[in-house]
C-alpha cells in the first residue's frame, strides 16, 4: 500500500504543531510548507531531528516548492493571519479569503484527489472558499473547529468535575464563531447526561466559556491558540487515513440536513477514508434549533461575504 501523504500548509504556530503531532503519530510521510523562505525547512527539520528521541519515523520535509506536496491524500490548510487582541475572527475574512483561495488553487493542481481539511479563520468561510475554489466532492472539503470547541467544553466540564478527560463527551454545533452552539443534552460523562452532576446555571457558565475560549487565550498571549487546534486537525486526518469511522464535530457541508441549504457548518459527522461520511441528524429542540439557525445565518452572511470577494 503506498504511503499517505500529509501537506501541512503554513508553518506557523498551528501548522508546525500540526505537523509535529501528526509526526509523533506516524501518520505517513508529512510536507510542511510555507512561503517563508527557511521557515518549514526549519522546522520540519528541527520535527526529524526530535524522531531519534521521542521514537517515531523522521518522515517529514519543510519546503516551498508546492511540486513536493503532490499527490498528497490530505492537505490541511493552516496558512493565514491569526487574531490578536481586540479583533473577532471574522475580521480576518478579507485577507485570509485571498490566501486561502491562492492555496486551494494549488491543491487542485498538485493534489486534485486530496481530502482537504481547513483549520484557518473565520473558519466555516475558508471551508466554503476552499470548496468553492477546488470544486472538489463536498465530502472531501471540511473544517476543524468542532474538535477544539468539544475538547475546550469537555476540559472545563472534566476540570470542574474532576473527572477524566477521556471520560467527557459532548457535541457542539453550529459556526466556529461567539454563536457556536454547544448541546449540554447530548454531553455525557462515560454515557451519565451531565445534568446529572451541574446544575443549569453552572452549565450555562462552562458554555460561554467555552464560546469565548479562543479570545480568552489570544488576551493571555496576544495571538491564537494552537496546540489544541492543532490536535484536532490530526485527530481529523487520523480519522480519515485510519478510516475510523470516528464520530466526531466538523465543519461539514450541510444540503438537506438541518435544513442548511448548501452550506458548510459545524455538525456531528461520521469521518473515514471518504471524507466527511455521514452527516449525523439530530433531532434538535425549539431552543437548540433557534441557537443553530441564528448561528447558520452568521456562516450563510460570511459565506456571501466570500462569494462577493471571489467575484
Ligand atoms: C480558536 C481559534 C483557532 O478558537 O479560532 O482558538
Amino acid at each position: 500500500m503506498a504511503k499517505n501523504k500529509i501537506t501541512v500548509v503554513g508553518a506557523g504556530n498551528v501548522g508546525a504543531t500540526t505537523a509535529f503531532i501528526a509526526a509523533t503519530k506516524q501518520l505517513g510521510e508529512i510536507v510542511l510548507i510555507d512561503i517563508v523562505e527557511g521557515l518549514s525547512e526549519g522546522k520540519a527539520l528541527d520535527i526529524a531531528e526530535a524522531a531519534p528521541i521521542e521514537l517515531y519515523n523522521a518522515d517529514i520535509i519543510g519546503t516551498r516548492d508546492w511540486e513536493k506536496t503532490a499527490d498528497s491524500n490530505i492537505v490541511i490548510i493552516t496558512s493565514g493571519l491569526a487574531r490578536k487582541p481586540g479583533m473577532s475572527r471574522d475580521d480576518l475574512l478579507a485577507k485570509n479569503v485571498q490566501i486561502v483561495k491562492s492555496v486551494s488553487e494549488k491543491i487542485t493542481k498538485y493534489s486534485p484527489d486530496s481530502i482537504i481539511i481547513v483549520v484557518c479563520n473565520p473558519l466555516d468561510a475558508m471551508v466554503y472558499t476552499a470548496s468553492k475554489v477546488t470544486g472538489f466532492n463536498k465530502n472531501r472539503v471540511m473544517g476543524m473547529a468542532g474538535a477544539l470547541d468539544s475538547a475546550r467544553f469537555s476540559y472545563f466540564l472534566a476540570s470542574e468535575l474532576d473527572v477524566s478527560v477521556e471520560d467527557v463527551k459532548c457535541v457542539l454545533m453550529g459556526g466556529h464563531g461567539d454563536d457556536m452552539v454547544p448541546l449540554p443534552r447530548f454531553t455525557s460523562v462515560s454515557g451519565i447526561p451531565i445534568c446529572e452532576f451541574l446544575e443549569e446555571d453552572k452549565i450555562n457558565t462552562l458554555i460561554e466559556r467555552t464560546r469565548n475560549g479562543g479570545i480568552e487565550i489570544v488576551n493571555f498571549m496576544g495571538t491564537s491558540a494552537f496546540y489544541a487546534p492543532a490536535a484536532g486537525a490530526v485527530k481529523m486526518a487520523q480519522a480519515i487515513i485510519e478510516d475510523k469511522k470516528a464520530v466526531l464535530s466538523c465543519c461539514a457541508y450541510c444540503k438537506n440536513e438541518y435544513n442548511a441549504g448548501g452550506y458548510f457548518v459545524g455538525v456531528p459527522a461520521v469521518l473515514g477514508a471518504k471524507g466527511v461520511e455521514k452527516i449525523i441528524e439530530l433531532e434538535l429542540n425549539k431552543d437548540e434549533l433557534s441557537q443553530f439557525d441564528k448561528s447558520l445565518s452568521h456562516v450563510k452572511e460570511l459565506s456571501a461575504k466570500v462569494d462577493e470577494l471571489l467575484s
